[in-house]
């Protein structure tokens, strides 16, 4: 690895290798097919915004190539998902804003200057649209379209695949569009009158806090997502990908709640897509995966009645394998009829620990406690101790997000890649002790998102295009491998074996069963089983009739197996 001190930051940006450009590759940045400045000009006349050109956030800690800016600011926000969100040059898992060449060179801007290495655009877009209205949105995918580019639509920046960003691209940043219209009756666009649904059409780049903060001021429920903060994005990549909730169990799915999409297609159509319009595009929308079919402008969805809830927090340290064994074993079996109620939750756990997080929809506290004592009562039994757990009510939803969600800081501003699968109810039913082995034998434990079963199990998997296996899951399980900063592509891929050979083991709880593709790993070996299971051919053809030239392709996407591993060349 070379370490040099530091290059103009705009010579370093410039470095996209010239490659040969063919009619079946992708025209990037550096290549002399590039736009020229007044052809982005001329683009800029037709956008509200002025173009964007998105440089690495932690540029600012390069004051030599890249003056003015706060490194103070970038370093005190690192680990803040909304403050990531509002800035184009960032994303979420650092890992996705570097670029790795062929001879293990990385590129990349890392926070800590101090280590050693230039300040490079690595694989944040160089250039892009600021979108702010449905004509913003036509005028980039035009352009896109016209000169070939590796179009990118971002949003928050937080997935998991890096499919919010790619090296030499073009952006089309979706932040800002915040539009939020309340509707106590609407009607979807060729429905009948009577037809009408209690709902909320937020836009592209609205956030699960804002979301929420909406819904809340109409004494309303909604199903989202929960992170730090309420980052991620409510209308975009994570409902696309099915949208998983503490709350799935009870009201189902992100996917099962949306009435209507307003989307720009590769053709710039601008389009209405529900149930009765479209309705091939609106089914293979929820759960044919993010940056695939278009760019969504908005997403509508049902908002229910609101409710209190009580909380349950439990924690139970493990003094031995057995014991951990023993304890998780009977934890995986209260999870059916826990789901048949319509709870939910989020957990983690190891040989040396189990932690919960979950919310009883609608249920006091003592009657919580009288479904939860028998387990509280064996845990307490074989560890020995008493039992860590709590029992908190809560007013509404609300109040319960505000508690554990509203502070901005974590779970974000890592190197981190996933590996995971969806465990069916089936094998917690019948074979919990072999789930909680395999689970235990993953050096560092796993996490299990309990945000399946109940409701998510009771809609016909036939109708929306997500993996059917969702409708017989009872959770999402996954597990981590992270690295540093400045760590070298060696020491990457040690991490990446690492996550290949824990997958081979996790795939034991789940034969057949896939995953959910917004929390998931790279390396599948049939992404397409696993991210889309019996749909994949159906949303591969639902595809080709929207977007036939593949202008909208993204990592284990559907339709990126016509393209190499670059995703900038097609291979037919
Ligand atoms: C900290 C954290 C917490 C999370 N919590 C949850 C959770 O509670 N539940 C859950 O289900 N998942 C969760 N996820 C996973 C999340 O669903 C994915 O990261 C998802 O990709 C986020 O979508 P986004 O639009 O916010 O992000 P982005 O990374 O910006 O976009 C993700 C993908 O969607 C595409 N996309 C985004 N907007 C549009 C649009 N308008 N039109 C077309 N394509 C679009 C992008 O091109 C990209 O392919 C979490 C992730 C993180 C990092
Ligand atoms: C820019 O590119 C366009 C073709 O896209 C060309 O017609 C024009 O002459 C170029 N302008 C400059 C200043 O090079
Ligand atoms: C830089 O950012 C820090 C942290 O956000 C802030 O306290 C400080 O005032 C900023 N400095 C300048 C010169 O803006
Ligand atoms: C690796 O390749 C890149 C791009 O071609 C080049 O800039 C870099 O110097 C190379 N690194 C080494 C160690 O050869
Ligand atoms: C930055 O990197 C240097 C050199 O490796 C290291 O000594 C220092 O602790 C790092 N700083 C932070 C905040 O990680
Ligand atoms: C909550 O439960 C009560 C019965 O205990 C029921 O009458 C009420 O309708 C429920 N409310 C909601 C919002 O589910
Ligand atoms: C479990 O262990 C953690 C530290 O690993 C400790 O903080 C906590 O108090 C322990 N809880 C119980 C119930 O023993
Ligand atoms: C816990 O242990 C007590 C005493 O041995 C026993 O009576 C009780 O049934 C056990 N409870 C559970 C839930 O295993
Ligand atoms: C549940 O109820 C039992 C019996 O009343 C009580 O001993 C226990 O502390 C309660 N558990 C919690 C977590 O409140
Ligand atoms: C299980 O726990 C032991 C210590 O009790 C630890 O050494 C071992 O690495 C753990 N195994 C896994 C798979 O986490």
């Amino acid at each position: 690895m070379i370490r040099i001190l530091s290059l103009p930051l705009f010579l370093v940006a410039s470095v996209v290798t010239p490659g040969l450009h063919t009619n079946n590759c992708r025209c990037l940045y550096g290549q002399s097919c590039w736009p020229n400045n007044s052809a982005f000009s001329s683009l800029e006349t037709q956008l509200s915004q002025s173009i964007i050109r998105p440089i690495p956030v932690a540029s600012p800690c390069y004051p030599a190539s890249s003056p003015g800016g706060n490194c103070t600011d970038v370093q005190v926000h690192l680990h803040e998902g909304n403050w990531r969100a509002d800035q184009s040059g960032a994303l979420q898992n650092l890992n996705f804003e570097t670029y790795t060449y062929k001879n293990g060179t990385i590129s990349g801007c890392y926070v800590n200057a101090s280590l050693g290495f230039l300040c490079e655009q690595g694989s944040i877009p160089p250039i892009g649209v600021d979108a702010r209205s449905v004509s913003d949105v036509q005028a980039a995918v035009k352009f896109a379209a016209k000169n070939n580019l590796r179009l990118v639509v971002k949003n928050t920046g937080h997935d998991y695949l890096g499919r919010s960003t790619a090296r030499g691209g073009f952006m089309l940043w979706t932040h800002h569009m915040k539009d939020i219209v309340y509707s106590p009756a609407f009607i979807p666009e060729g429905a009948q009158s009577s037809e009408a649904f209690n709902a909320i059409t937020l836009g592209a780049g609205v956030q699960w806090h804002e979301a929420y903060n909406a819904v809340q001021s109409h004494g309303r429920f909604i199903v989202g997502g929960f992170s730090a903060g309420g980052s991620v994005g409510a209308a975009g990549g994570w409902v696309m990908g099915a949208g998983h909730s503490a709350f799935a169990p009870r009201h189902g799915l992100g996917v099962d709640n949306v009435i209507q999409f307003e989307i720009v297609t590769a053709k710039s159509e601008h389009l209405i897509v529900n149930s009765n319009q479209n309705s091939d595009l609106f089914w293979a929308l929820r759960g044919g995966g993010g940056g695939t079919y278009g760019v969504v402008i908005s997403t509508t969805y049902r908002t229910h009645e609101e409710f209190p809830l009580t909380s349950v927090i439990m924690v139970a340290n493990f003094s031995s394998t057995t014991v951990a064994k023993s304890v998780v074993t009977e934890y995986l079996k209260i999870h059916p009829a826990l789901a048949d109620a319509g709870w939910g939750g989020y957990s983690s756990l190891s040989n040396a620990t189990l932690q919960m997080l979950y919310v009883a929809p609608n249920r006091s506290v003592a009657d919580t406690n009288l479904t939860m004592n028998t387990f509280f009562d064996f845990v307490s039994n074989v560890t020995g101790a008493p039992t860590q757990a709590f029992l908190l009510p809560y007013d509404s939803f609300f109040s319960w997000y505000t508690q554990f969600f509203s502070l901005g800081v974590g779970q974000v501003g890592y190197n981190v890649e996933l590996g995971s699968r969806l465990l069916p109810r089936q094998m917690v039913e019948t074979n919990a002790e072999k789930v909680a082995d395999i689970m235990l034998s993953l050096e560092g434990g796993v996490a299990l998102n309990f945000v399946a079963g109940g409701a998510v199990s009771k809609v016909d998997p036939e109708s929306t295009g997500l993996n059917p296996s969702w409708r017989k899951a009872i959770a999402h399980v996954y597990f981590t491998e992270v690295w540093n900063d400045g760590d070298s592509s060696i020491v990457i891929e040690q991490a990446r074996q690492r996550l290949r050979d824990k997958l081979n083991i996790l795939d034991g709880i789940a034969p057949d069963s896939g995953t959910y593709l917004n929390e998931a790993s790279l390396y599948e070996k049939d992404f397409q089983k696993t991210f889309f299971g019996a749909h994949y051919k159906k949303l591969k053809a639902i595809k080709n009739k929207y977007d036939p030239k593949g202008l909208f392709i993204v990592a284990s996407g559907v339709g990126s197996d016509d393209w190499d591993s670059s995703l900038n060349c097609r291979l037919l």
